[in-house]
Parts: structure tokens; sequence; C-alpha cells
């Protein structure tokens, strides 16, 4: 039997949690708060800004929005960021990926205090990941954990696949897979016979940003699938990396497309930014 990793309820289950440990640092007067910065009209960053809001609301965790022109300088943004990083009521900062093409993604992600970055995007929490020390991990990848964890589905010596390499998904996953003692392969484009690789899996992770790639020629009967995938079909369907029809039967666990791992990254970003009352708020 298949079962279907329910996305939904999960990060529901852990917005629950979140707003609890929001609920008690309230009562101490402390109110976590998380600045979100837009740079732009980029439609798609809209909605994802203001789904985090809304989760924010959901959660008990007060959120600041600062919605910039697209002309915003690279300058005005890292004093933004600065002023954001010096104020001890800001738990933490997330800046909108992507940015306006002026703007150097890097130095912006650098800028922002490790101890504020719930994105888990700055150089030093990737850092800490690949060491095995406590940090802020990217949401979307720490999500694909829980998700697993909480479907009682074992990673300890289980041959883990992962098809993509982004700073995002690919490369912390493979680290957060190997810290629950996981054997990981990480494939990329340059990868040869990718299919003999994926059949190995045992947790198959398809982050390859390609509708429907992955058929079941793809994947070992019985195996764990996570799908990061999603996409807009023509007919107005989401869809993600797995061709779910197809592949669905041949698993004994796979996320749904919507309604899997999507849910999970806002849940793990609300999860970061209590944390981050907690551990740094003095
Ligand atoms: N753009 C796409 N995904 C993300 C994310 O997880 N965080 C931020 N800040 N921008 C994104």
């Amino acid at each position: 039997m298949t079962k279907i990793i329910n996305g939904k309820e999960i990060s529901a289950q852990i917005k629950e949690e979140v707003k609890v440990r929001a609920l008690a640092h309230r009562e101490r007067g402390i109110v976590p708060t998380l600045a979100v910065i837009l740079v732009g009209a980029d439609p798609a960053s809209a909605v994802y800004v203001r789904n985090k809001k809304k989760a924010c609301e959901v959660c008990e965790i007060r959120s600041e929005s600062y919605e910039l022109p697209e002309e915003t300088t690279e300058e005005a943004l890292l004093e933004l960021i600065d002023v954001l990083n010096g104020r001890a009521d800001v738990d933490g900062i997330l800046v909108q990926l992507p940015l306006p093409k002026h703007i150097d993604e890097d130095r912006v992600t650098q800028a922002i205090l490790p101890e504020k970055d719930v994105d888990g995007f700055h150089p030093q929490n990737v850092g800490r990941l690949s060491m095995g020390l406590d940090g802020f991990v990217s949401c979307t990848p720490a999500g694909i954990i829980e998700l697993l964890k909480r479907s009682e589905i074992e990673i300890a010596g289980k041959e883990c696949v992962v098809v993509g390499r982004s700073n995002i998904v690919g490369k912390p996953m493979s680290m957060l897979l190997l810290r629950e003692n996981g054997t990981v392969t990480v494939c990329h484009s340059r990868t040869k016979d990718l299919k003999t690789v994926t059949k190995r899996a045992d947790i198959l992770v398809a982050a390859i940003g390609k509708p429907k790639f992955f058929d079941a020629s793809y994947v070992k009967e019985g195996a764990v699938v996570i799908d990061v995938g999603i996409h807009r079909m023509e007919d107005g369907h989401l869809c993600g990396d797995v061709d779910y029809e197809d592949v669905a039967p041949h698993t004994s666990a796979i996320t749904p497309v919507p309604g899997g791992v999507g849910p999970m990254t806002i849940a793990m970003l609300m999860h970061n930014c209590v944390k981050s009352a907690e551990v740094y708020r003095k």
C-alpha cells in the first residue's frame, strides 16, 4: 500500500506547535517578530510573501513588511538590513528572492546577521549545517526531514538520492540526510545515466525543476518519493517533478503536488522564527 504523505496536515501540526511556543514568549512580554522584505513586483514573489505573512498571523508571530520598488539600490537595501540587524525586537529577517538583476544576492544574503537568518542561506549557517552544528537550516529541506520523521520513515542506513544541487534545496538536503545517517548521492545535470542511480534509491528526492520528469522507470519498487517541484500546466493544474499517476503505485510513500512538500517550507520558516526568539532574545 502506498502512503500518501500529507504535507498540509503535517505543516498545520508544526504551525500549531510554533504558535504554542510563540504564545509562551508573548506571556513573557516578548513578541516573536519576522521582517519580510520584497523588492520589485514579481507576482510569484508577492504571493509567497503574502502567504508568509498569513502564516505569521496563524502562528502568533508579528510580521513587519517592507515592500520596496524595483529600482531600490543595493545600498538602500543593505542599509535597511543593517537597521533590522540592530533592532533587538526583530528576530528574523527574510529577503524574498529573486532580487532585481542590479542587486547582488550574495552580498544581501551575507549582510543578514546569521542569528536572524531564518532562511538559513548565510554561509555561516550553511557551514554549520555541513559540520553538524546547530543553526538555521534552509526551510524546504528541513521540511522534508520533518515529513519523513513524522511519517515514521527511517533514514539511517537508507540509500538516499537527491536530484538537484541548488544551494536552497539539493545541497542542504544532502547534508540533512547525511546528518540522519543516510547514504547520500547527489545527482545533477552532468550526471551520467541518471536512471541507474535513481533506481538504487530507497528515498528519492526529486528537485530537478522539470514537470513530470520522473516516471516509474526511474523508481525502485517500494521506494519513498519526495517531490520538490511545483509547475503550473497549460490546463491550469499543478504538477511536480514526478509523474505522480505513473509513479505512486510503485512507491511505499510519496508526496503529492500540491499538498506535499510545498506547505512545509513556510511551516519551517515559522519554526525558525520562533527558534530565533527562543535562542537569541535577551
Ligand atoms: N524564493 C524562493 N524560495 C525562497 C525562500 O525559501 N526564501 C526566500 N527568501 N526567497 C525564496
